[in-house]
């Protein structure tokens, strides 16, 4: 055991499926999309002897591609599944060390960000294959996140959500800006196969960021908000095949709303509607005025025209509903039921303007997919 105080309990990779969970001869049927008669038989046999043994499943490149995409297809909680074909899917197995994962992420960052036209890029890092060893981990939930320090009298600068992983990255030897902000970039964390974490600083300009104003209230660029341009899942489990890949972050572009409605505006993240509704004049004493509901309107207004101005592509959430539902019905065309969480199909702003709102649905175990995972620290 490695004396390092945030080193990892080993998580050994599931070996045959619990009870519970697909079969193996279910994991491997996403084979049948690649491949067919006597290679897919073979393609089946190789995987299913491997995972008895304890390994990770041999997939090739064109089948861990494929993996990629179907889980995104899978997802119960992406509402931008339409485009699951277009995943660039990244094939770096053969890397486990910290230092060569970092580099790595860096080419992560410039494919997925893209000048502006962002591109979905999945890239794939070693799965874990023997109990003893530590899995492959990158303890930032998203590569871009901003620091949330406590101040002693309790209040936080900057996201609240990221607060115990600034502490840790701070006790790690993390030097934060001079002066705290509210928008101060996070270094990355990853840890390897002895499980200690290294601590990689990120030079801010490596990292695209949007400043938030709007079109018509001068006074908005004045608030000083600004949000990353590209959101890259790192801390989820990419599973496929029987095989858990611990460390494959992800990427899709934003959908408007993530950042007005819920980052910027829930009052325990950035909290800005009351200083929004302030500079708006609306009346905050009285809940019936709608000033949340106006103030909402107008950041997520200033969201959309601020990416817009800067050339990084976002969606909105009309759009996003629209694609959702031109996505049903491709899977109901193929024949495949999709597995959705209502919660997350439905946008946290005027929902009932979607179509979904009305919409049943369900999840479903899938596999491909990407899962949640204990958190690494
Ligand atoms: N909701 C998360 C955030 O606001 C990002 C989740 C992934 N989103 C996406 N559009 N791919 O940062």
């Amino acid at each position: 055991m490695s004396e390092c105080p945030y080193s990892q309990d080993p998580s050994p990779t599931p070996r045959k499926p619990e009870a519970g969970c697909l079969s193996l001869e279910e994991e491997l049927s996403f084979l049948e999309e690649v491949h067919s008669g006597k290679q897919l038989e073979s393609r089946k046999k190789a995987c299913t002897d491997a995972v008895l043994q304890g390994a990770s499943a041999p997939l090739n490149f064109d089948e861990l591609s494929a993996a990629g995409a179907i889980a995104w297809r899978n997802h119960a909680r992406c509402i931008g599944r339409l485009y699951w074909k277009s995943l660039l899917v990244r094939d770096h197995r053969d890397l486990e060390e910290p230092e060569a994962i970092y580099e790595s992420l860096c080419d992560h960052m410039t494919l997925a960000y893209n000048s502006g036209k962002i591109r979905s890029v999945m890239t794939v890092y070693a799965p874990s294959n023997k109990d003893s060893e530590h899995a492959i981990r990158i303890w930032n939930h998203q590569l871009c996140g901003y620091a949330g320090y406590r101040q002693a009298d309790g209040r936080i600068t900057g996201d609240p959500k990221n607060t115990e992983f600034t502490d840790m990255a701070i006790e790690l030897g993390w030097e934060p800006p001079k002066e705290r902000g509210s928008f101060d970039l996070l270094p990355w964390i990853i840890s390897g196969r002895s499980g200690c974490p290294k601590l990689f600083p990120i030079a801010a300009a490596a990292i695209a960021e949007v400043p938030i104003q709007h079109p018509e209230f001068k006074w908005f660029a004045d608030l000083g908000i600004r949000w990353y341009a590209v959101p890259v899942i790192s801390d989820m489990c990419f599973h496929a095949a029987g095989t858990d890949y611990t460390a494959a972050p992800f990427n899709g572009w934003y959908m408007g709303t993530e950042i007005g409605a819920r980052n910027l505006a829930d009052s325990y993240r950035y909290n800005l509607l009351p200083a929004i509704a302030k500079r708006m004049g609306l009346d905050k004493r009285n809940e019936s005025s709608l000033w949340k509901d106006r103030a909402l309107l107008e950041l997520n207004v200033a969201v959309l025209h601020s990416f817009q101005i800067s050339g990084v592509h976002m969606t909105d959430h009309h759009t996003a509903s629209r694609d959702f539902m031109r996505f049903c019905q491709n899977e109901e065309a193929q024949d495949r039921k999709v597995s959705a969480q209502w919660s997350w199909m439905v946008p946290p702003m005027s929902p009932s303007t979607t179509p979904q709102y009305i919409m049943p649905m369900q999840k479903q175990t899938r596999s491909p997919d990407f899962k949640l995972q204990s958190r690494a620290y």
